[in-house]
């Protein structure tokens, strides 16, 4: 049995004097898919060899709540790199909510929780207007507490990070992420869990040699099965991506959240494929894979990544929250609010439930002589989404450079 985890929360500062502010996008249909390569490219182009995961919706839903309460340059900034502009003014708290309530209509199929809390100064008074929208659209906790008491902060909003994520993500925030002029601490964590419609049998899991892009190899678990899909070979024209690459989309159950999986050839380094990742690329492949046989390797692997989006953002040309000149109007009238600090933490993991006795040490006797049906073998560096097939809402987007690696001289391995 395999089960996707998946977690990621967003945290976002506010200070008074230094404000703080946070916003992120994610939309159904392509309007914020945009927003979301930019945000992958901009984290590769900083990536190195690293693995990557993030939450889209995480960062369009945190950045929501702070346009909420901005106005002026503050709000169009967000607006625009988002991919808001063409909607009229507003519209875009009534999609967030309608993206977000989308993806929580399944509920006995996987489970996504999304978890809002806004954290205010006590004897601030915030604009009740703009307390009333972020519990309309958001669903928002709101609670009061003493930032100058800033131990005492950091564990109740890692205790509550916690508790939304499984324990899956500790330890989010340090004391030293507040002082006497924080006001505002708005955080949110989206959790995710899942399985495949297919399952992969632990008994076809065997250890395999994964080829890491610099050229070095790993020992990994390799997944095997053979079961319909979504599957297409796409090629851009030219040598720029390597040639044709395999396009895999694994749904889970219930079929409304998927896992589409991007493969160079094996003699291609993820890194070439990676410039012609593009928002309508994204949608030619949903809209171009077909359901047919397909035998499929996949490794075991977990990804997690702590973003800095202050920066990212940033870059993206969401500056003037992050400014002195930052107008937050809308929140409270009292404060002259930026943002400080902008934090997004996030957690992917594919395990097989009951590995235990259940995974064999041979290698996957490979009969391609045999083979009758498309063969997608990530035994290399790949690109990943996890999105709804409905709203097309992208809730992670990564990469796995580097898979579950295990020690081939770990007896305990045999014993497993
Ligand atoms: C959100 O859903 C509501 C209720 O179905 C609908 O009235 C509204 O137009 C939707 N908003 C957007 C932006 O699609
Ligand atoms: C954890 O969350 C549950 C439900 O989501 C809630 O009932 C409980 O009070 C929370 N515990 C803490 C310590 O926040």
């Amino acid at each position: 049995m395999l089960i996707l985890d998946v977690l990621s929360p967003l945290l976002l500062l506010s200070i008074l004097l230094p404000g703080y502010g946070c916003r992120a996008a994610d939309i159904p249909e392509d309007t914020t898919s945009e927003f979301s390569v930019r945000l992958y490219q901009r984290l590769q182009a900083a990536g190195g060899q690293d693995n990557i995961i993030f939450s889209p919706l995480s960062v369009a839903v945190a950045l929501g709540m702070v346009e909420l309460g901005a106005r002026g340059a503050s709000l169009e900034e967000i607006r625009q790199a988002v991919g808001f502009s063409h909607l009229l003014p507003g519209v875009e708290f009534s999609l967030l909510q309608n993206l977000t309530a989308a993806l929580l209509d399944d509920d006995s199929h996987y489970v996504i929780r999304f978890a809002n809390s806004l954290f205010l100064q006590e004897g601030v008074t915030f604009n009740p207007e703009f307390l009333h929208l972020m519990k309309k659209y958001f669903r928002a906790d709101v609670e009061t507490v003493d930032f100058s008491e800033s131990s005492a902060v950091a564990e109740q909003i890692n205790k509550w990070v916690e508790n939304h994520t499984d324990s899956k993500i500790r330890a989010l925030l340090s004391a030293d992420d507040f002082s006497s002029v924080t006001r505002l601490t708005l955080v949110n964590a989206v959790y995710f869990r899942g399985s495949w419609k297919n399952q992969f049998r632990p008994e076809n899991t065997r250890t395999f040699s994964f080829s890491r892009d610099d050229g070095s190899e790993v020992q990994t678990l390799m997944m095997y099965q053979q079961g319909d899909f979504y599957y297409g070979e796409f090629s851009d024209g030219s040598q720029e991506a390597g040639g044709v690459y395999q396009v895999l989309e694994m749904p889970y159950e219930g079929e409304d959240m998927s896992m589409m999986i991007v493969l160079p050839r094996q003699e291609v380094p993820l890194a070439s494929l990676e410039p012609i990742i593009k928002a309508p690329l994204l949608e030619e492949w949903a809209n171009n894979v077909k359901r047919q046989k397909v035998e499929v390797y996949l490794p075991r692997f977990k990804v997690e990544q702590k973003i800095d989006l202050k920066d990212t953002l940033q870059e993206l040309g969401i500056k003037n929250i992050f400014t002195n000149n930052a107008d937050l109007s809308a929140m409270t009238d009292v404060e002259d609010l930026y943002i400080g600090k902008a934090v997004q933490k996030a957690y992917l993991e594919v395990t097989e439930e009951g590995a235990e006795g259940a995974v064999g040490s041979g290698m996957i006797a490979l009969t391609r002589t045999l083979v009758l049906y498309p063969q997608v073998m990530a035994d290399h560096p790949f690109f990943f989404i996890i999105r709804n097939r409905r709203t097309g809402s992208i809730l992670f987007m990564g990469r796995v450079m580097t898979p579950e690696i295990i020690d081939p001289n770990d007896h305990d391995f045999d014993s497993m």
